[in-house]
């Protein structure tokens, strides 16, 4: 038994099973599941409405998987921010046509791109950067580089993980009443073990050198993140 007080890191199943698996594919199809079970879209499209105040014109999604998250991320944010190109960057190419032309259905240009975020770097700078379910795969140094990479290219990132806590770690246990597969129920337990609380992504941004703007518990089982670069910074 590991102690919930502190991190605990192991990879992911999904994380070494190649796309076309069985397994990855079903556990794919429960994260839908669980996304709308954790109501991350709208805690994320909440964290949005309250800290970005200006409408962003470019927004990069870090590990976004099949695309569906901001899918409906972009359809509670669409009539607030028309006019927006989404790159969604994930080292799987997992974007299917049919998610980029829903985008485009209310005017957001979606771009897949398949790199890994260590490594890729848009050419241009983006105005937001949002994760949900990516930052818990990394450990504290991996993170403070991450931080690092993000603040040269966006002056905001808004995250949505999971909260490492005893409620969500039981609730994990549940998962097998929904039908969740094997890969899903081993996932969903480390993901909590390896989840954020408290201020623990705040210190990691400002050590990485950024401006900490808000961390919170959010619904019951998410852990909000938003930080900012330092004021004068580019
Ligand atoms: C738990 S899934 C979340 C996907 C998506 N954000 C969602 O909510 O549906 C984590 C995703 O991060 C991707 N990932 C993990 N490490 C990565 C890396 N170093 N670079 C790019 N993508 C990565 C995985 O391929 C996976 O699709």
């Amino acid at each position: 038994m590991t102690d919930i007080n502190i991190r605990h890191l192991e990879p992911e199943l999904l994380d070494g099973l190649p796309a076309d698996d069985p397994g990855a594919i079903a556990s794919r199809r429960d994260l839908v599941r669980i996304n709308a079970l954790m109501f991350q879209a709208r805690i994320m499209a909440s964290l949005l409405r309250t800290n970005v105040l200006t409408a962003p014109l470019r927004i990069l999604e870090l590990g976004a998987g099949d695309g569906k998250f901001m899918l409906r991320v972009a359809r509670l944010m669409a009539r607030r921010w028309p006019d927006v190109e989404i790159v969604m960057v994930d080292r799987i190419d997992l974007i299917g046509k049919d998610v980029c032309n829903s985008f485009a259905e209310f005017g957001w240009r979606a771009q897949p791109v398949t790199a890994d975020i260590f490594d890729w770097t848009g050419d241009r700078p983006f105005d937001l950067v949002c994760a949900n379910l990516i930052l818990h795969h990394f450990d504290d140094t991996r993170l403070l580089e991450l931080f690092s990479r993000i603040m040269t290219m966006a002056p905001m990132l808004v995250a949505t993980e999971p909260l490492r806590a005893k409620g969500p770690l039981a609730a994990t246990r549940l998962l097998r009443l929904i039908g969740a597969c094997a890969v899903t129920l081993n996932d969903a337990t480390q993901s909590v073990r390896s989840g954020f609380r408290g201020t623990e992504l705040s210190q990691l941004w400002q050590l990485s050198g950024g401006m900490p703007v808000m961390e919170a518990r959010k619904g019951l089982f998410t852990q909000g993140f938003v930080g900012a670069i330092m004021p004068g910074t580019k």
